[in-house]
């Protein structure tokens, strides 16, 4: 019993290191990211992409954190076994987190950040258009990128249109983080990795990785409308999430939400 739970504080420890660890190369990565955009563009290409990166992903980091928040209750494999014998998904994924996670966190808060910019767009418009004006972009040089990310559409559709286009990319992403994340939980259980244990990389990427696909979604049908997601975002936010993940569930588990800190 004792050495049992010596054994546990030990692995417990170095899962701790694990994550410090994953979190400090992807900040390293960040970086080095940040290094490679202002040499071939310029600096302001960078802040650009962190702010379009942040823009995108937003609703699938805050479905994920809401699905922590309010989750619980009937698991989504109803309690059964794949045909390996191990459980599909595991207790820890549940109707009540995949559904309302995004719901009631996700999608509103985000639907919300994005009526405050259409509120403020007068007043965040000119910052990038003079930037384009006096070239100081050398990769989104183009207004049609801030609008998008900001607000929606393309630079001459009406507001409510460009609205309805976020709302559409907000619904995708939210969803898509709660699928990304049953996705990751399934492929866990195949490798034996027990619920709570960790998959490193896996546990932080699923949900952000299958944000990106489900919300490129409508990009493949209307690419007039939907902007394809660029390659600098997508490796931006395959570096940058895995660190805001440690750091998220490390704040949960602080304030006592997740048992354990990853
Ligand atoms: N959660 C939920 N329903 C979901 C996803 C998450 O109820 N669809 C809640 C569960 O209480 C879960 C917690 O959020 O324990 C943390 O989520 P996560 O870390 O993804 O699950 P784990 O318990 O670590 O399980 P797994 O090993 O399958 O990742
Ligand atoms: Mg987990």
């Amino acid at each position: 019993m004792r050495n049992k739970r010596n054994e546990l504080n030990e692995k417990e420890k170095i899962n701790k290191k694990i994550a410090f660890i994953l979190a400090l190369v992807c900040i390293f990565l960040i970086f080095i990211d940040f290094l490679i955009i202002t040499l071939i563009f310029s600096w302001t290409d960078w802040v650009a992409l962190l702010i379009f990166s942040l823009l995108f992903i937003v609703p699938a980091y805050l479905a994920n954190a809401g699905m922590v928040l309010i989750g619980g209750g009937k698991p989504v494999d109803g309690g059964k076994n794949f045909i390996d014998g191990r459980r599909i998904l595991g207790p820890g994924k549940t109707w009540k987190g995949l559904i309302r996670g995004p719901l009631l966190i996700g999608i509103p808060i985000s639907a919300a950040i994005s009526l405050l910019f259409i509120v403020l767009w007068g007043v965040i418009e000119p910052i990038p258009s003079e930037g384009i004006a006096n070239g100081v972009y050398k990769y989104y040089n183009s207004m049609i990128y801030y609008r998008y990310y900001f607000i929606g559409g393309r630079p001459d559709d009406n507001l409510i249109f460009g609205y309805l286009t976020i709302i559409i990319r907000i619904f995708l992403c939210a969803y898509g983080a709660a699928f990304g994340d049953l996705i990751g939980s399934f492929i866990k259980r195949r490798l034996n990795v027990s619920r709570g244990n960790p998959l490193w990389i896996i546990d932080q990427l699923d949900f952000a990785m299958f944000a990106m696909i489900m919300a490129s979604i409508p990009s493949f049908i209307l690419p007039e409308i939907f902007l394809p997601l660029d390659i600098l975002i997508i490796s931006f936010l395959l570096i940058l999430t895995p660190s805001v993940a440690i750091l998220a569930n490390t704040i949960a588990y602080l304030i006592g939400l997740k048992k354990i800190p990853w």
